[in-house]
C-alpha cells in the first residue's frame, strides 16, 4: 500500500502530453479545420504561426481539468481550441508590440508579412475563437471569455504604460503578469471544471490552480529571457530589456543594486539600451535576481498544487500537478 504521508508523485512532462496525446490529436484537427479561410493571406500568417507548434498547454490543462473531474466530450475540444486561438493571437499582437523577430524558432510573422498583416490576423484569431465558442450556446462558457480577452487587454496596455520606467516594483508587474498571462491560464482550467459540471467551489479551485500556474509560468518566462538562449527558447534572448519591459529580475535588481549601479539601469531601461546588456547582467548577477524570481516562480507552483488538494487523486489531478511543476523548471 502506497505511504499516505508521501504525496503522489507528479507526473513529468512526456507523460503528461501521452496522457493528453488522443484528446489533443483532435484538438490539433480541429484547429485546423477552423483556421480556414478564403482570404489567402490569412491561411499563411495562421498555417505558419499555429504550424510552428508551441507547447499547446492553455488547450491541455483544458483538457486536463475537465478529466480530473471525469468529463470527456466534443465540448472540451472546441474550448481547447478556443484557448489556443486567443493565445495565438496575442503572440501575433504582442511579437508586433515588442518588436520582436524570433517567436517558436522561426521568424514572427511580422518579421515575415510585416506589422499590419500580424495584427489583422491577430484580429481574425480573435474573432474566429468567439464564432467557435457561441456554437456552445452556454452563456456562463461566453461571459467567462469575453471577461478573459478584455482583462487580457487591459494587462497589455498596462504594461505599455510601465514600459521604459525604472520605478515600476513588483505589485505593479504582478498586477501586469495577472492579467496578462494568469487570467487565460484560469479560464481554461475553470472552462474545463464547469464544462464537467463541477460545483462553483471546485470550479473556483481550478480557476486559482490557473491563476497561480499562469504567475508561475510568466516569471519562468521572464527569467528565460536574461538565462536562456535563442536556440533552446525559439526566441531572442534579451527582447524584454530592448523593449525596456520592467519584469521581475530587472526590478529586484533595480532595487538592490547601489545607488551607482542603480544610476546606470536607469540610463540602460529609459533608453531601452541593449548594449547596456552586460550592465544588466552584473547587476541581476551580483543581486541573486534569478534567484529570486525562481524562488518567487516556485511559490506560485507551490500555491497552484496546494488548490488541488480537494480534487480527487487520479492521473489527470498528478498531470496538473506535474504541469505545475514543469511550469518553473522548463527550458523554452
Ligand atoms: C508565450 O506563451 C507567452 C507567455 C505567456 C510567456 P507560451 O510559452 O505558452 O508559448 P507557445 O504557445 O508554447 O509558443
Ligand atoms: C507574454 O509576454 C505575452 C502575452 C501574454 C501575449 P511576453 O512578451 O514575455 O511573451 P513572449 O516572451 O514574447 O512570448
Ligand atoms: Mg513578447
Ligand atoms: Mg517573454
Amino acid at each position: 500500500m502506497a505511504d499516505p504521508t508521501v504525496p503522489p508523485s507528479s507526473a513529468p512532462l512526456p507523460r503528461i502530453q501521452a496522457l493528453a496525446a488522443p484528446e489533443m490529436a483532435a484538438v490539433d484537427t480541429l484547429i485546423r479545420q477552423r483556421l480556414a479561410s478564403d482570404v489567402v493571406l490569412i491561411n499563411q500568417v495562421a498555417e505558419y504561426i499555429i504550424g510552428a507548434g508551441g507547447k499547446r498547454l492553455r488547450p491541455m490543462l483544458l483538457l486536463l481539468a475537465a478529466g480530473a473531474l471525469g468529463h470527456r466530450g466534443q465540448d472540451a475540444h472546441q474550448l481547447a481550441a478556443v484557448v489556443e486561438f486567443i493565445h495565438t493571437s496575442t503572440l501575433l499582437h504582442d511579437d508586433v508590440v515588442d518588436e520582436s523577430d524570433l517567436r517558436r524558432g522561426r521568424k514572427t510573422a511580422n518579421a515575415v508579412w510585416g506589422n499590419a498583416a500580424s495584427v489583422l490576423v491577430g484580429d481574425f484569431l480573435y474573432s474566429r475563437s468567439f464564432q467557435l465558442m457561441v456554437e456552445l450556446e452556454r452563456m456562463d462558457v461566453q461571459r467567462i471569455l469575453a471577461d478573459t480577452t478584455n482583462t487580457i487587454a487591459e494587462g497589455e496596455v498596462l504594461q505599455l504604460l510601465h514600459v521604459r520606467n525604472p520605478d515600476t516594483d513588483e505589485a505593479a508587474y504582478l498586477r501586469v503578469i495577472e492579467r496578462k498571462t494568469a487570467i487565460l491560464f484560469a479560464a481554461a482550467t475553470r472552462l474545463g471544471a464547469l464544462l464537467a459540471g463541477a460545483d462553483a467551489a471546485t470550479q473556483d479551485a481550478l480557476h486559482d490552480y490557473g491563476l497561480n500556474l499562469g504567475y508561475a509560468f510568466q516569471i519562468a518566462d521572464d527569467v528565460l529571457d536574461y538565462a536562456s538562449d535563442a536556440a533552446t527558447m525559439g526566441k531572442n534572448l534579451g527582447d524584454d530589456l530592448a523593449e525596456g519591459k520592467m519584469t521581475l529580475p530587472l526590478i529586484h535588481a533595480m532595487a538592490h543594486s547601489d545607488a551607482a549601479i542603480r544610476a546606470e539601469l536607469r540610463r540602460i531601461i529609459e533608453h531601452g539600451d541593449i548594449d547596456g546588456m552586460p550592465i544588466v547582467q552584473n547587476a541581476i548577477a551580483a543581486c541573486g535576481s534569478l534567484a529570486y524570481s525562481r524562488a518567487r516562480a516556485m511559490d506560485y507552483a507551490n500555491a497552484a498544487e496546494a488548490t488541488l488538494s480537494a480534487l480527487p487523486d487520479n492521473d489527470h489531478v498528478a498531470a496538473l500537478r506535474g504541469l505545475a511543476r514543469y511550469s518553473v523548471s522548463r527550458d523554452h
